[in-house]
């Protein structure tokens, strides 16, 4: 059985992020949105690079696995963290690995 190592932070169990759902977490200093698309997790910095907003209460596009930012609507591409809303191409937000083990979510922070 894989076990956790220690650069892996728990996020919640699978049964409590269900699809189209979002969770913010603190973990090393770090807080971090980790969302539920279509049975995927993807986690990416929860504080929006524009003003700070708290992605994780933003509306999750699924079908585009993208989250628009309730303030002013950036929106971050989850998988990769881009923002997609902006006219620059090199603006992203932080991303990091999900791991599923045993039925428990964790993010990979290093
Ligand atoms: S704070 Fe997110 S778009 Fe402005």
């Amino acid at each position: 059985m894989e076990t956790a190592s220690d650069s892996q932070v728990k996020v919640c169990n699978v049964n409590e992020l269900t699809p189209g759902q979002s969770k913010h977490i603190k973990a090393k200093d770090k807080d971090i949105g980790v969302f539920n698309v279509g049975g995927k997790f993807y986690a990416i910095d929860n504080m929006c690079i524009h003003a700070g907003a708290p992605l994780n209460e933003g509306f999750i596009n699924e079908e585009k696995c993208q989250v628009a930012c309730n303030w002013h609507g950036w929106i971050f591409d989850l998988p990769t963290g881009k923002c997609v809303s902006h006219p620059r191409q090199d603006v992203f937000a932080g991303t990091y690995v999900v791991k599923v083990l045993n039925d428990e979510i964790f993010v990979e922070v290093g």
